[in-house]
């Protein structure tokens, strides 16, 4: 479990907090590799993209797609898939410092309106 700044893509913050959490997609809301499991601190809102893709794999209400939060208030985390964990050459490709794709924000709760 990690402390992270605010104001930052989760990702990021992660990886300079010197954790190996991986994003082998390079923050797109593809691959779920930056996947964390929320202690505390969960926002209420998410990407479009995040949620489509945790709905395709199954994930919704499980875990959050890293790359696709910005840190705004405490929250913890715990990355679930490392380039350490998963025996990977290395996390992906770089993160922009923005959420990428362009985010198109969404209520989690009441996600179609
Ligand atoms: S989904 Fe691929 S880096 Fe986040």
């Amino acid at each position: 479990m990690i402390e992270v700044p605010e104001g930052k893509r989760l990702a990021l913050a992660i990886e300079d907090a010197g954790t190996d959490i991986g994003h082998r997609c390079g923050g797109y809301a593809r691959c779920t590799t930056c996947r964390v499991e929320f202690i505390a601190g969960e926002p209420s809102v998410c990407t479009r993209a995040e949620y489509e893709k945790l709905k395709d794999r199954g994930l919704l209400g499980a875990v959050r797609l890293s790359c696709q939060i910005v840190v705004e208030g405490d929250m913890s985390v715990k990355p679930l898939m490392t380039v350490s964990e998963m025996g990977w050459a290395d996390p992906g490709p770089p993160l922009d410092e923005t959420v990428t794709p362009e985010p198109d924000w969404i209520d989690l709760a009441s996600p179609q309106d």
